[in-house]
This record gives structure tokens, sequence and C-alpha cells, in this order.
């Protein structure tokens, strides 16, 4: 089976053709950071725009690297949702109009539910699988989604079929690290800017910061499985508010390291500490579950990776984290959730006048029988 996917839900435009054997066949992404840098965060009609531009071009590309024409496939799907509405409505556009005119299906894809699927392409595609020794990846398992957008923790029992255990009541981790980031005259996307300031810290002690919700029983409140990094990020303005600066306003880099270092430090142990809430029998009936995975693109995070192993381990749990590449946003993921979504009912196609839905939580997809 042979899969067309696009994807354009934020600032990330990508086109691959994934097949359920072979893997990733051809994949281009490009990242719009340089349009959005001056701005300091993604700007939505400057990121349609550039969809609109750069979308035909990489389809051009895929196209000619893999030798297809369009009747190869036997769909063509993008991303309809979660995401800015203008970008899932160029994907949208795109590919209704290539597989009308190629006599093929359209599918409208989940960008969440491409994330919790991509660990199954990366444990069921030998290529894309090559330095791992992992089997192919069975339902039930426990999925960390971490990225711009989002920050849950989910039970993926299936294919359309997902039980939301944890999210967050106010920002995603991502955007958490993109202000940090801000805050510390970082680059942006702040998250690989932070990570990097971090590993040259000399000093993990230095600053203090709060972990919301972890522990939180304190008042006789129920105690919450959710995420909350709104007092993070308010605690991180507050002790860099007091930092001294050069005479041209900037920080001095050892204090822009020591509190990336604080910062991802706080994180690691929110994230541990939900996913321990979310493992406790007397908070969710405990599953059979096959392993911890992580996705999105807060997931390509070292430290962060590396308490997950730990924590997997401790929790006799496999632990599969895509590539970096594949945390991030890209169209393979796409592709790959269509052939999932193909393997369970072959007949399936998305009706052209399926609308793009700017909010798409996972809870409201439902099992394909
Ligand atoms: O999944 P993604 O590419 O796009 C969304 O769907 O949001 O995630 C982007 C987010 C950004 O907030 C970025 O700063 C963060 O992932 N990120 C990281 C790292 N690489 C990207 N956060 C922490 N450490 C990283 N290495
Ligand atoms: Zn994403």
């Amino acid at each position: 089976m042979l899969v067309l996917g696009l994807e354009s839900s934020c600032d990330e435009s990508s086109v691959a053709i994934v097949g359920d054997r072979q893997g990733i066949i051809a994949q281009k992404i490009h990242s719009q950071f340089d349009a959005h840098r001056p701005y300091g965060g993604v700007v939505p009609e400057i990121a349609a725009r550039h969809h609109i531009e750069i979308m035909p071009m990489l389809v051009q590309q895929v196209l000619q690297e893999s030798g297809f024409s369009l009747s190869k496939f036997n769909a063509i799907a993008a991303t309809a949702g979660p995401g800015l509405l203008g970008g899932l409505m160029v994907s949208s556009v795109m590919a209704k109009a290539m597989a009308l005119s190629a006599g093929i299906p359209f599918l409208a894809i989940n960008h969440l539910e491409a994330h919790a699927l991509t660990p199954r392409l990366v444990t069921h595609t030998p290529q894309v699988n090559s330095s791992s020794t992992s089997k192919p990846l069975q339902f039930p398992y426990l999925l960390l989604l971490i990225s711009g957008g989002h920050c849950q923790i989910v039970c993926v029992n299936g294919v359309g079929n997902y039980q939301t255990l944890a999210t967050t009541l106010d920002d995603a981790v991502g955007e958490a690290f993109d202000k940090t980031a801000k805050l510390l005259g970082l680059g942006f996307p702040g998250g690989p800017f932070v990570e990097k300031a971090a590993q040259k810290s000399q000093n993990p002690h230095r600053f203090s910061l709060p972990r919301p919700m972890v522990g939180n029983k304190a008042g006789g409140k129920k105690p919450s499985g959710n995420f909350s990094f709104s007092g993070l990020k308010a605690a991180v303005r507050r002790q860099v508010e007091d930092f001294p600066r050069d005479e041209n306003g900037r920080l001095y880099p050892e204090d822009s390291y020591d509190m990336a270092l604080a910062f991802e430090l706080a994180v690691v142990d929110i994230m541990i500490n939900r996913l321990e809430f979310a493992l406790n029998p007397k908070h969710h009936p405990l599953k059979a579950y096959q392993a911890l995975v992580v996705a999105g693109g807060v997931g390509s995070n070292q430290r962060l990776r590396n308490a997950l192993v730990q924590f997997a381990h401790q929790r006799n749990l496999d632990f599969i984290a895509p590539p970096p590449m594949l945390c991030a946003d890209n169209a393979a993921m796409i592709a790959w959730a269509g052939i999932e979504r193909l393997s369970i009912k072959p007949d399936l196609k998305d009706d052209f006048a399926f609308k793009a839905r700017p909010r798409w939580p996972l809870a409201e997809m439902t099992e394909l029988i």
C-alpha cells in the first residue's frame, strides 16, 4: 500500500510518500523558522502564505524522486486538523484536488492521531527501524504527546481509539520552552536553544523553580494528573527580570545557561511525576501497556528522553521514541496514519466536503470498524 501525505498545520510544510512495507520512500520538510523568527512566534497568515508557495514544489520533488505518478497511490492523506486554519486548508485543498484528478480516495487525517501512531511507523518498517531492535509495537501503549500545541498523556488502545489520561490546563510544554527561550534571549523555536544552553550549565542547583501540579493534594483538592505550565513560566519570568544585563541589555551567558537547565530539570520532574500518576492504579485502571512512547517536537529533548528511558526501565516497559525528525511535524506521519486507517478499512475515503478543523481533540476520534 502506498500513500502520499501532506502536512501544513503549523510552520512546517512537508510532503512524503510512505509504503506499508517500505516505510518512508521520499520525504521533504521545509521549516519556516526564518520567516517567523522576527516575530518570536508563528504568525498564522505568514505561515499560510508560505505553505501555498512551498507545498506544490515539495509534491513535485517527492514525485520526481520516487518516479511515481498520482495514480500509483492508494490514497492522498492531508492533515485536516487540529492546527492553524489557513495552513490546514492548503493541504486539504491540494490533497482533494489531486485525489479528484487521479480518481483516488482523499483521507482527512487528525494531526494528533498521526503523532500518536508514529512509533508504529518506526517499529513496523525496517528502513526506519534500522537502528532499533524493537519489535512491531502493538496496542495498547502509553503515549506522552508533547509539542508546541499539545501536552497529553494518552492511552492508545487502537487506531481511532484514544483515552486521554491527562492534558494541560493552560500552556503546552513546547510553548513553555519557547517562552523561556524568549525570556533568556535565545533563538526561535525555543526548545533546541534551551536544550543547548542547558548543556553548558555547570550549576544544576543555582535556581529553584516550581513543579506545578506535582503532589497537588494541598488544600484537600482531589489529586489531578493534569499538567500546568503557567506557574513555571511566570517563575522563570520573575527571576529573569532580576538578572543583571550588559551594556547592550543582554543577559550574561552563564545566567541563561543555568536558568535553561533549571527549567529543563523542572520539566523532566513534571513529566515523570505525571506519568507516575497516570500509571497508578488508584487513578486509572492499569492496562497491559506494550510500551511507553513519546511523540511531538519536545520529544526530541535528550535530557527528557534519558529520563523516560530510565522511568520505562523501572516499570518494565519498552521505551520507543521516534528519531527527532519524526518527533517534529512531518508528512510521513500523516501518510502513515492514512496507511493505518486504510489497513483497517480498505474502502475508506473521506468526503470532499470535509471541513478543516482547527480544533479536533483525539477524544472525538472514533474507532474504525
Ligand atoms: O511537534 P512540533 O514540531 O509542532 C507542533 O505540533 O507543535 O513541536 C514543536 C515544539 C516547539 O515548541 C519546540 O520548541 C519544541 O517542540 N522542541 C523542543 C525541542 N525541539 C523542538 N523542545 C525541547 N527540546 C527540544 N530539543
Ligand atoms: Zn505536531
